[in-house]
């Protein structure tokens, strides 16, 4: 069983808190005269920090949340944590303001409450740079991660700031680490995979992990010819799960319509379902088999785990989140700490 350091348990009153969070929101894009926006299209994991913000503000702390959007190469204004920080000053009935923290840009979202830039603007984030580290802990006296979505990624503000800081995990990311590791120690039997969506790169290595714990492993989404032939390797190596990749449709937009019956199958004789990532091009519109998945794994009377930003987003716009037993916030962490890996984040708190 995993025992995480957990806020409740941390003497916090009046101290400054760095908290991580998991401020990538999915976004819509849209063209405006001079430049382009993103627009906060599902804010479920902005919500997801808001209580661990809450009680540190009620203790009389200063709480200093930063978090990433998305991948930017450099500053990239496009990924700017502008609308996240609007969407915080909206929650606080506040306005924001810039401010400069030790040489951090970012916005006083109320007294007490600042919001930094997206880190990922800096290259020392990805590269877990120890004095870009340094300078980010030098802003508090305390760390929270409560970005369990971010925490297969072994990066500064995951990674860093907790070994020179007193640690602790936020409430959310606690709730996450609950559920997901009852199901990775006792699984309901036949477990069943369901990885579609994008970040294959990250994705597919799981598949090699969970083929000996899952019983069913199946794979939807646009895979390329190599992915394809990562995932057939594993199949001959395969000593427990049956391995199943879908094959699209004619025009290439969602997954073929025998290939879902074949997935629907296979979910009504499950015992537990772990679900990441649509089946078909959703940005184009073509939701039909995704929709189709989600109802099939509802009415199948398995034990329903969902998680990654496009599926929740996915689960929300049809008003079906809480029809599933858990939704994580994480896409990818949340298959790899059920694949076993122990997470960067997860190991870095246990320190
Ligand atoms: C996610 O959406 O899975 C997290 O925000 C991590 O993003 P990344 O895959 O770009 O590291």
């Amino acid at each position: 069983m995993i025992s995480l350091p957990g806020l409740q348990d941390a003497d916090v009153k009046g101290k400054r808190v760095f908290v991580r969070c998991d401020f990538d929101a999915r976004l819509s894009e849209r063209s405006t005269i001079n430049n382009q926006q993103l627009t906060i299209v599902d804010d479920t994991r902005l919500v997801s920090c808001v209580s661990t913000i809450e009680y540190l503000l009620e203790n009389n702390c200063s709480v200093i949340a930063a978090g990433h959007l998305r991948r930017p190469e450099g500053w990239d204004i496009k990924y700017s944590l502008t609308p996240i920080a609007n969407w915080f000053a909206q929650q606080f009935d506040s306005q924001i303001r810039e401010t400069e923290m030790n040489g951090f840009k970012g916005w006083e979202i109320k007294r007490n409450f600042y919001i930094l830039e997206n880190l990922r603007f800096y290259k020392e984030e990805k590269e877990n740079g120890l004095e870009f580290a340094q300078k980010l802990a030098s802003l508090a006296e305390i760390y929270v991660n409560e970005a369990f979505g971010s925490s297969h990624r072994a990066h500064a503000s995951i990674i860093g700031i907790p070994k020179i800081l007193p640690h602790f995990a936020g409430f959310h990311f606690t709730k996450e680490i609950k559920v997901l590791s009852t199901v990775l120690e006792n699984p309901k039997r036949p477990l069943t995979i369901i990885i579609g969506g994008a970040k294959m790169e990250t994705k597919l290595p799981i598949v090699a992990k969970m083929q000996g714990i899952a019983d069913h492993i199946l794979i939807g989404g646009k895979l390329t010819d190599q992915d394809r032939d990562l995932i057939e390797e594993e199949k001959a190596k395969s000593q427990r799960a049956e391995i199943i990749i879908a094959s699209l449709n004619e025009e290439g937009t969602d997954i073929a319509s025998e290939s879902f019956m074949g997935f629907e199958n296979i979910i009504s004789k499950s015992g537990m379902v772990v679900w990441n990532g649509p089946m078909g091009y959703l940005e184009g519109g073509f939701e039909d088999t995704t929709l189709n998945l989600a109802k099939a794994i509802i009415n199948s009377d398995c034990y329903k785990i969902a998680g990654g930003g496009d599926t929740v987003a996915f689960l929300n716009k049809h008003k079906l989140f809480d029809k599933f037993g858990f939704v994580s916030m994480g896409g990818g962490a949340m298959l790899e700490l059920l694949s076993g890996i122990k997470l960067p984040g997860l190991a870095a708190l246990e320190a």
